[in-house]
Protein backbone atom coordinates (compact mmCIF):
# COMPACT_ATOMS: atom_id res chain seq x y z
CA UNK A 1 0.00 0.00 0.00
CA UNK A 2 1.39 3.50 -1.07
CA UNK A 3 1.58 5.85 2.03
CA UNK A 4 1.49 9.40 2.59
CA UNK A 5 4.02 10.46 5.11
CA UNK A 6 4.61 13.74 6.71
CA UNK A 7 7.84 14.56 8.29
CA UNK A 8 9.18 16.85 11.04
CA UNK A 9 13.21 18.19 10.63
CA UNK A 10 14.69 20.98 12.36
CA UNK A 11 18.55 20.58 10.63
CA UNK A 12 19.94 18.95 8.07
CA UNK A 13 17.54 16.46 6.75
CA UNK A 14 19.78 14.13 5.90
CA UNK A 15 17.26 11.27 7.05
CA UNK A 16 14.30 13.02 5.09
CA UNK A 17 16.73 12.55 2.05
CA UNK A 18 16.99 9.00 2.20
CA UNK A 19 13.62 8.43 2.34
CA UNK A 20 12.91 10.49 -0.24
CA UNK A 21 15.87 8.90 -2.28
CA UNK A 22 14.21 5.30 -2.09
CA UNK A 23 11.32 6.57 -2.87
CA UNK A 24 12.28 8.16 -6.44
CA UNK A 25 14.50 4.90 -6.98
CA UNK A 26 11.31 2.76 -6.69
CA UNK A 27 12.25 0.80 -3.52
CA UNK A 28 9.80 2.51 -1.07
CA UNK A 29 6.37 2.44 -1.97
CA UNK A 30 4.93 6.24 -0.63
CA UNK A 31 4.97 9.80 -0.64
CA UNK A 32 6.35 12.60 0.96
CA UNK A 33 3.55 14.31 1.05
CA UNK A 34 4.71 17.70 3.51
CA UNK A 35 7.82 18.59 5.41
CA UNK A 36 7.40 20.91 8.40
CA UNK A 37 9.95 22.68 10.50
CA UNK A 38 10.18 24.64 13.30
CA UNK A 39 13.51 26.32 11.71
CA UNK A 40 13.16 28.65 8.74
CA UNK A 41 16.64 28.11 7.59
CA UNK A 42 16.75 24.58 8.28
CA UNK A 43 18.98 23.07 4.96
CA UNK A 44 15.73 20.43 5.02
CA UNK A 45 13.79 23.30 2.65
CA UNK A 46 16.92 23.43 0.73
CA UNK A 47 16.13 19.23 -0.25
CA UNK A 48 12.83 19.78 -0.23
CA UNK A 49 12.69 22.79 -2.83
CA UNK A 50 15.85 20.24 -5.07
CA UNK A 51 13.03 17.44 -5.00
CA UNK A 52 9.65 18.82 -5.20
CA UNK A 53 8.57 17.88 -1.46
CA UNK A 54 6.20 20.81 -0.50
CA UNK A 55 7.00 22.03 2.49
CA UNK A 56 5.93 24.90 5.43
CA UNK A 57 7.75 26.65 7.66
CA UNK A 58 6.23 26.81 11.46
CA UNK A 59 7.51 29.39 14.08
CA UNK A 60 7.94 27.53 17.43
CA UNK A 61 6.57 29.41 20.17
CA UNK A 62 7.87 28.30 23.65
CA UNK A 63 4.99 29.36 25.58
CA UNK A 64 2.54 28.02 23.51
CA UNK A 65 3.63 24.45 22.09
CA UNK A 66 0.45 22.96 21.38
CA UNK A 67 -0.63 26.09 19.03
CA UNK A 68 2.33 24.87 16.59
CA UNK A 69 1.08 21.54 17.11
CA UNK A 70 -1.72 22.24 15.90
CA UNK A 71 -1.10 24.08 12.84
CA UNK A 72 1.25 21.43 12.04
CA UNK A 73 -1.00 18.84 12.52
CA UNK A 74 -3.97 20.64 10.91
CA UNK A 75 -1.37 20.52 7.91
CA UNK A 76 -0.64 16.79 7.35
CA UNK A 77 -4.30 16.05 8.07
CA UNK A 78 -4.62 18.32 4.95
CA UNK A 79 -2.36 16.67 2.92
CA UNK A 80 -3.55 13.40 4.25
CA UNK A 81 -0.50 11.87 5.61
CA UNK A 82 -0.86 8.35 6.71
CA UNK A 83 2.61 8.50 9.27
CA UNK A 84 4.67 11.45 10.46
CA UNK A 85 8.88 10.77 10.38
CA UNK A 86 10.53 13.12 13.16
CA UNK A 87 13.75 12.66 11.06
CA UNK A 88 15.88 15.68 13.35
CA UNK A 89 12.92 17.63 14.36
CA UNK A 90 14.49 19.15 17.52
CA UNK A 91 11.68 19.65 19.84
CA UNK A 92 9.51 17.68 22.07
CA UNK A 93 6.44 16.77 21.29
CA UNK A 94 3.34 17.34 23.60
CA UNK A 95 0.52 14.76 24.33
CA UNK A 96 -1.67 16.89 21.82
CA UNK A 97 0.47 15.81 18.71
CA UNK A 98 1.37 12.15 20.13
CA UNK A 99 -2.57 11.25 20.45
CA UNK A 100 -3.80 13.40 17.61
CA UNK A 101 -1.62 10.45 15.84
CA UNK A 102 -1.47 7.89 18.11
CA UNK A 103 0.49 5.28 16.42
CA UNK A 104 1.39 6.83 13.46
CA UNK A 105 4.28 8.82 14.52
CA UNK A 106 8.09 7.58 13.95
CA UNK A 107 10.99 8.64 15.22
CA UNK A 108 14.89 7.44 14.39
CA UNK A 109 17.49 7.71 17.48
CA UNK A 110 20.81 7.31 16.82
CA UNK A 111 21.52 4.55 19.98
CA UNK A 112 20.52 1.20 20.48
CA UNK A 113 17.29 1.88 22.56
CA UNK A 114 16.41 1.77 25.28
CA UNK A 115 20.29 3.08 26.23
CA UNK A 116 21.28 6.35 25.71
CA UNK A 117 17.71 8.09 25.20
CA UNK A 118 17.38 12.02 24.83
CA UNK A 119 20.26 14.30 23.86
CA UNK A 120 23.56 13.44 22.86
CA UNK A 121 23.48 10.18 22.67
CA UNK A 122 26.59 8.82 20.68
CA UNK A 123 28.46 10.92 23.56
CA UNK A 124 26.67 9.03 26.12
CA UNK A 125 27.81 5.84 24.58
CA UNK A 126 31.77 7.23 23.92
CA UNK A 127 31.51 7.91 27.61
CA UNK A 128 29.58 4.73 28.58
CA UNK A 129 32.87 2.74 27.17
CA UNK A 130 30.28 0.68 25.18
CA UNK A 131 31.78 -1.44 22.12
CA UNK A 132 28.89 -1.40 19.67
CA UNK A 133 25.96 1.32 19.29
CA UNK A 134 23.92 1.94 16.69
CA UNK A 135 20.37 3.52 15.60
CA UNK A 136 16.97 2.62 16.58
CA UNK A 137 13.33 3.46 14.79
CA UNK A 138 10.47 3.34 17.13
CA UNK A 139 7.18 4.79 17.38
CA UNK A 140 6.73 7.71 19.56
CA UNK A 141 4.77 7.41 22.99
CA UNK A 142 4.41 10.21 25.55
CA UNK A 143 7.57 8.37 27.26
CA UNK A 144 10.82 9.78 25.86
CA UNK A 145 12.01 7.96 23.43
CA UNK A 146 11.10 4.90 24.97
CA UNK A 147 7.96 3.79 22.66
CA UNK A 148 7.67 0.04 20.65
CA UNK A 149 10.53 -0.43 18.32
CA UNK A 150 10.52 -1.18 14.99
CA UNK A 151 14.35 -1.49 13.42
CA UNK A 152 17.61 -1.31 14.24
CA UNK A 153 20.85 -1.34 13.19
CA UNK A 154 24.61 -1.61 14.99
CA UNK A 155 27.75 -0.35 14.59
CA UNK A 156 31.02 -0.88 16.01
CA UNK A 157 32.41 1.50 18.55
CA UNK A 158 36.57 2.35 17.78
CA UNK A 159 38.96 3.00 20.50
CA UNK A 160 40.06 6.00 19.04
CA UNK A 161 36.73 7.30 17.95
CA UNK A 162 35.28 10.76 18.68
CA UNK A 163 31.36 11.69 18.39
CA UNK A 164 31.79 12.75 15.20
CA UNK A 165 33.15 9.95 13.98
CA UNK A 166 30.77 7.54 15.72
CA UNK A 167 27.80 9.55 14.55
CA UNK A 168 28.93 9.51 10.97
CA UNK A 169 29.41 5.46 11.35
CA UNK A 170 25.53 5.45 12.99
CA UNK A 171 24.27 7.86 10.53
CA UNK A 172 25.12 5.81 7.54
CA UNK A 173 23.61 3.00 9.21
CA UNK A 174 20.49 5.49 9.86
CA UNK A 175 19.79 5.99 6.06
CA UNK A 176 19.39 2.56 5.44
CA UNK A 177 17.56 1.87 7.87
CA UNK A 178 14.56 4.30 8.45
CA UNK A 179 12.85 3.50 4.69
CA UNK A 180 13.65 -0.09 5.73
CA UNK A 181 11.04 0.61 8.79
CA UNK A 182 8.76 2.65 6.29
CA UNK A 183 8.76 -0.08 3.78
CA UNK A 184 8.20 -2.59 6.79
CA UNK A 185 4.98 -0.37 7.11
CA UNK A 186 4.21 -0.68 3.97
CA UNK A 187 4.39 -4.23 3.24
CA UNK A 188 2.23 -4.55 6.29
CA UNK A 189 -0.52 -2.53 4.60
CA UNK A 190 0.13 0.86 6.47
C1 LIG B 1 20.06 12.02 13.29
O1 LIG B 1 21.23 11.53 13.89
C2 LIG B 1 18.84 11.47 13.99
O2 LIG B 1 19.01 10.17 14.45
C3 LIG B 1 18.68 12.41 15.16
O3 LIG B 1 19.02 13.68 14.65
C4 LIG B 1 19.90 13.53 13.52
C5 LIG B 1 19.23 14.20 12.37
O4 LIG B 1 20.03 14.22 11.23
N1 LIG B 1 17.35 12.31 15.70
P1 LIG B 1 19.40 14.65 9.83
O5 LIG B 1 18.76 16.04 10.04
O6 LIG B 1 18.40 13.64 9.41
O7 LIG B 1 20.57 14.74 8.89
Amino acid sequence: MSLRLGVMASGRGSNFLAVQREIEDGTLDAEIALLVSDRARAPAFDRAREHDVPSLHLPYDKQDREAFERTAADAFDRAACDYILLAGFMRILTPYFIRRFSGRILNIHPSLLPSFKGLHPQRQALEAGVKFSGCTVHLVTEDLDAGPILAQAVVPVYENDDEDRLAARILAQEHRVYPEAVRALTAAGG
